[in-house]
Parts: structure tokens; sequence; C-alpha cells
């Protein structure tokens, strides 16, 4: 079968790292790529968003099979489209996208499905979210409703940070059409975690427990990026969590949109904070003590970036027949195997990131980082220069270790980061160090 994957990041290389051991797998291609895809599938200089020529370039070579890495196009209704066009696609139609594509969409559905999230309104005049604001003080989540690349959200710690961002979305209208409305949400305190289904509308596999971390500084500080590292399996989300989260969250959402006769069908990514139980409980082994205390922060319609570098390493099984399986209503007959091991993914980014930064800076070492046969190195932002790698982007590349427990996972990842050079490189170098203390 021939398939094509749509995006350009070190998810969508890590989906074609994958997907290219499938024996079923006849040619893969990938537009628009980046330069490390080069060597798995051939590059296609088209947009995500340029669904006519994707559309035609699919008739044409005959594609089996459309995987749709980014949000943007499935927000932008590619499955509806191609789907209506004969083309078999992965991920979910335009009216089940919304669940990223808006806010308010997401919080409205989780408020009527008695989902954990934590307290919000939703805002179309800005005075109204001021005074309501005003009325609840701060800390305090403002997010813009639609889709802003990660920038939409803001936890202002200060009533003037908080005015500030609804002044910059509703009044300066910074993010456009998204900024139209605004969630304002209580500020949660815990820690993150990923947990990322794949659902053919009726049945739904989870995948291992996974966690990011967005912020650009070490110890979690300053601002929020696309992601700086990732590991997978995530303690916190522990077999009972997981089980309350499939039940909770996962099942309830297939089965409004099946109500609402919109099938969900594709990745399905909730970002669920565990926030601690209530002080009075703390010490007490009863009921309450023992809650999970999950809240569900965002979802999103796609897998998680870099946290698909560290779950497709893991999982055992064939990544093409997993996404047939579940684009053909027969995922009930599948069932997910992950291999028993720890993976740690470093995000290397250029200095600056995620605001200004220089590209063009020549890479070097990555053939002696891949020495280890446990290292993957996943492509972000990278390109051809002459004979050269040169940086193209925020995020550059993806180094992933993979090791029995996290320190051997994580000793292997830094080991490889070491051998890479370009200037102006930057990277964390506490990724994964919480979930080592958990297993310790
Ligand atoms: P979202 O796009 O909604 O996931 O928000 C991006 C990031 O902002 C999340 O991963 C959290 O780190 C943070 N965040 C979002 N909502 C909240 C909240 N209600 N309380 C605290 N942090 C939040
Ligand atoms: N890693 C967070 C995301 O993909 O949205």
């Amino acid at each position: 079968m021939k398939v094509l994957i749509i995006g350009s990041g070190g998810r969508e290389h890590a989906i074609a790292w994958k997907l290219s051991q499938s024996p079923k797998l006849k040619r893969l291609y990938v537009a628009p790529g980046n330069a490390g895809m080069e060597e798995l599938a051939q590059i296609v200089d088209l947009a995500a968003k340029d669904q006519e020529r994707l559309l035609k370039f699919c008739k044409k070579e005959s594609i089996g099979l459309v995987v749709v890495g980014p949000e943007a196009p499935l927000t932008e209704g590619i499955a509806d489209r191609f789907q209506k066009e004969g083309i078999k696609i992965f991920g979910p139609t335009k009216f089940a996208a919304q669940l990223e594509g808006s806010k308010a969409f997401a919080k409205e559905m989780m408020k009527k499905l008695s989902i954990p999230t934590g307290e919000f309104e939703v805002f179309t005049s800005a005075d109204k979210a001021m005074d309501y604001v005003a009325k609840k003080g701060v800390p305090i989540v403002v997010k813009v409703d639609g889709l802003a690349g990660g920038k939409g959200v803001v936890i202002a710690q200060s009533m003037p940070k908080a005015m500030e961002a609804i002044h910059r979305d509703m009044v300066k209208k910074v993010f456009g059409k998204a900024g139209e409305k605004v969630v304002i949400e209580e500020c949660l305190e815990g820690e993150e975690a990923s947990v990322i289904a794949i659902t053919d509308g009726t049945t739904v596999r989870l995948f291992a427990s996974s966690q990011d971390h967005k912020r650009i500084f070490e110890g979690d500080h300053g601002p929020n990026t696309g992601g700086m590292g990732a590991y997978s399996p995530a303690p916190i989300v522990t077999p009972a969590v997981e089980k309350e989260i499939l039940e909770k969250v996962f099942m309830p959402v297939v089965r409004e949109f099946n109500a609402l006769g919109h099938p969900f069908k594709g990745f399905l990514y909730a970002g669920i904070m565990m926030t601690p139980p209530p002080v009075s409980s703390r010490h007490s082994t009863g009921p309450i003590a023992s809650q999970s205390g999950f809240k569900v922060l965002e979802f999103n319609v796609r897998l998680g970036d870099p946290e698909t570098q560290v779950l497709l390493p893991r999982l055992k099984n064939d990544l093409l027949e997993l996404l047939l399986a579940a684009v053909d209503e027969r995922l009930s007959q599948v069932e997910l195997e992950w291999k028993d091991e720890d993976c740690v993914c470093v995000v290397i980014a250029s200095q600056g990131y995620p605001e200004e930064y220089e590209v063009g800076k020549k890479i070097v070492g990555i053939s002696a980082a891949k020495e280890d046969s446990d290292i993957h190195i996943f492509h972000a932002g990278t390109k051809h220069r002459a004979n050269d790698l040169v940086t193209a982007g925020g995020r550059v590349l993806n180094v992933v270790g993979c090791g029995r427990g996290m320190f051997e996972a994580l000793s292997k990842t830094y080991h490889a980061v070491d051998k890479i050079f370009f200037d102006k490189m930057y990277y964390r170098k506490d990724i994964g160090h919480k979930a080592a203390k958990i297993t310790r």
C-alpha cells in the first residue's frame, strides 16, 4: 500500500519511521516533510493546507491511506473532503475536530458529560470577561477559543496580566477570529500527563501514558513551547487512573459524538492535570485520599508532539495495520502491545526559541549519536544546504533513547545528545527527572 503522511515535524518523522517497518507498506510519501524523512519517504513539496493539490496527488499516485499529523488540516476539514473523494484518510472530520479547534466546544462538551475539568465560563465580550475575572480573582487562566499555535493560553498570576490577556485576545485581536471567544478557567495545580487513544468511532484503545515538558527552561520555568521533551510511561498515570480516564473521559466523548451523528475516528488526546487531594485528606487512607483527582485540561485530535516520539518506539503493533483497523472500524479485533521499556525524548532547539532565533546553522554528530541502536533521531526543523544538514526551525531535533528503566533511558539519551552540535543549540537538561524520582 502507498501511504502519504501530512506534516513536517518530529511527530511525522516518528510516524514515518514506524510506518516504514510495516510489511504492508509499498511506498511512503510525506508532504511537506523535513530533511530527516528523506531516507524513509519520498518528499512531496506540498503544504499541509494545500488540500486541493494534495487530493490531486493522492488520486494520481493511488494513495491507499493518508495519515494527518497536525491539527490544522483536520479542523479545516481535510478528512471530510478526502473521504468524499473516496480517499482513505486517518483523522477526525471537521465536526469532530472542533474538540481541539474550539476550546469552548470542548469545555461545553466536558460539562455536559460531567468530565472532570476546571470551572470555566465562555465570553464573547471583553467587558464581561474582565468583570468575571475581577469577581473570580487570580491566578486565573485565559484561553483563546481557536487554534493559536500553543500561544493562546495565559496563566495570569496577577490581575493586570489577566486583563492584558483579555485585551490582547479580544480587543487587539492578536489571534484574529480564534480570539473572538475566550474561555476563562480556574487555575489548576498539579502534574500534567498526556493520555492518548485511538478510536474507530466505537472501540477505544488507550496508548501507553506519556508526559511532555512544555516550558522552555529547566524546572518548568519560562514561556510555553511546542514541547521540549517527553517520556513514556508517565508513572503518575497508574493503571487505576488509566481505567478511570477511559471510563470517564474517552468512552463518554466517543459515545457523545456518535449520538451527535458525527462519529469520532482518529487519535484522541486528553491533556490531564493530576491535582493533589484536598489538604484535609492527604494523611487519611479513606476514599477521598484514594481518588485520582485528574482533571482534563484540553483535548487534541491528533498525536502529541513530542509524545509520539516516545510512544511509537514502544509500540509493538504494526502501525499501518492499526491505522487501517481504525479507519475500517475493526479496532475491536486489535489489542495494543507495548515494550516493557522506558523511552525519553530530548528536544534540541535553536537558542531563543520560542521567540526569536537564528537558522541555517550546520548540524554535526547525528551519525555518531545514532550508533547506539536504542537511539532514534527524529528531525523537526532541519534542511539540506549543499552537502550539509542545517537548522531550519525553533525545534530542530528530537533525540530519543529507550532503555530498561528511566535512568538507563535518560543516560543513553543524554549521551547521544552530547555527540550533537550546532552553534547556539539549546536543550533542557532535566527531561524525565520527575519520572525518574517516582520510579527510583
Ligand atoms: P491547553 O492548550 O489548554 O492545554 O493549555 C496549554 C498549557 O497551559 C497546558 O498544558 C497547561 O500547562 C496550561 N494550562 C491550561 N489550562 C490550565 C489550567 N486550567 N490551570 C493551569 N494550567 C493550565
Ligand atoms: N505536546 C503537546 C501537544 O502536542 O499538543
